[in-house]
């Protein structure tokens, strides 16, 4: 049996070109179109079962070009990518039901992880928060829908559910917060606005272990920035990204409240003051040797960064 046919819709051609030599090296069925009128051509014969779509693009951009396929009697997963978010868009899309959201520029781990969700929702055909259990797991949906219930009749209880969504998730993907708007009764926009204020909430799927550096003055003045380029250089990830393997994330803060620790570093849960980039790495190191290792492979400022370590 075939499998799922990807349209990727963009006007830059190198992100088209990038996301198809990802996904067509997967066994991915993917063509591309240069814009939203293209797509509409494309789409009008038939026979696609997911759409990535930009958002900013001249003539039809992707909210029209949603809003057609919405329209239309097809039925299509639709995935986001832009390098433009603002909050009103991704709020019409989040409603326009939208299986999941890749900001740009992208790395080839995330892309494959958001289209093997989405290939997910094409075996059911049905939005995934409408679907019995989703498209999560059913012990993590049934435990996603008990702290639901157990907040639904406290005000103020949106921030408590997401952050224990987030714990139970990883992460907080659109059919999270779709499943939590409709859970409390609350609009999705609502959910979505939250969400992207504060920044402990992510929309993006993090590693086993998430590295937070601290980007305040005081870790500033004191050298976080020797240890930010350190991690760089040894799993080759900037600050938001997760690592190809998923075992790490790294992550910048403002003032942790450790000042006197000055520069300091937290892992999961744990604080870790003084650092330099030396010790960070061995730190780090602990948490998933082999985990750093796999990351590293592959990246030629890993072995100078070994070397200077
Ligand atoms: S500035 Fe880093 S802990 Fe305060």
């Amino acid at each position: 049996m075939p499998g799922p046919r990807i349209l990727i819709v963009d006007d830059e051609p190198i992100v088209i070109k990038s996301a198809e030599r990802v996904l067509k090296a997967e066994g991915y069925d993917v063509e591309g179109a240069a814009g939203g009128r293209e797509a509409i051509l494309k789409l009008e014969k038939g026979g696609y079962d997911l759409v990535f779509t930009d958002l900013k693009m001249p003539e039809v951009d992707g909210l029209t070009l949603i809003k057609w396929i919405r329209k239309s009697s097809q039925v299509i997963g639709i995935v986001i990518i832009t390098g433009y978010p603002s909050q009103d868009t991704i709020k019409d899309a989040l409603e326009l039901g939208i299986i999941d959201y890749i900001p740009k520029p992208f790395t080839p781990s995330v892309l494959l992880d958001v289209t093997a969700r989405a290939v997910e929702w094409t075996k059911g055909k049905k939005p995934a928060d409408e679907k019995e259990g989703g498209e999560f797991p059913p012990a993590m949906a049934a435990e996603l829908d008990r702290v639901i219930q157990l907040y639904k009749h406290t005000p103020g209880s949106l921030i408590p559910v997401l952050q224990r969504a987030q714990e139970i998730v990883g992460y907080l993907p659109p059919v999270v917060q779709r499943r939590i708007a409709k859970g409390l009764n609350i609009p999705v926009a609502e959910v979505h606005g939250v969400v992207s204020f504060y920044s402990i909430f992510t929309m993006k799927p993090r590693g086993d272990h998430n590295i937070r550096v601290c980007l305040g003055t005081a870790c500033y003045v004191k050298g976080i920035e020797g240890i930010v380029s350190k991690i760089h250089e040894a799993l080759n990830i900037n600050i938001g990204d997760t690592t190809e393997n998923r075992k790490f994330s790294l992550e910048g803060v403002r003032c942790l409240g450790a000042c006197g620790l000055a520069p300091v570093m937290v892992i999961d849960q744990e604080t870790f003051g003084a650092m330099t980039p030396k010790k960070a790495l061995e730190i780090i190191g602990q948490y998933d040797k082999s985990g750093v290792e796999a990351a590293a492979a592959g990246n030629p400022a890993a072995d100078l960064a070994e070397k200077e370590a």
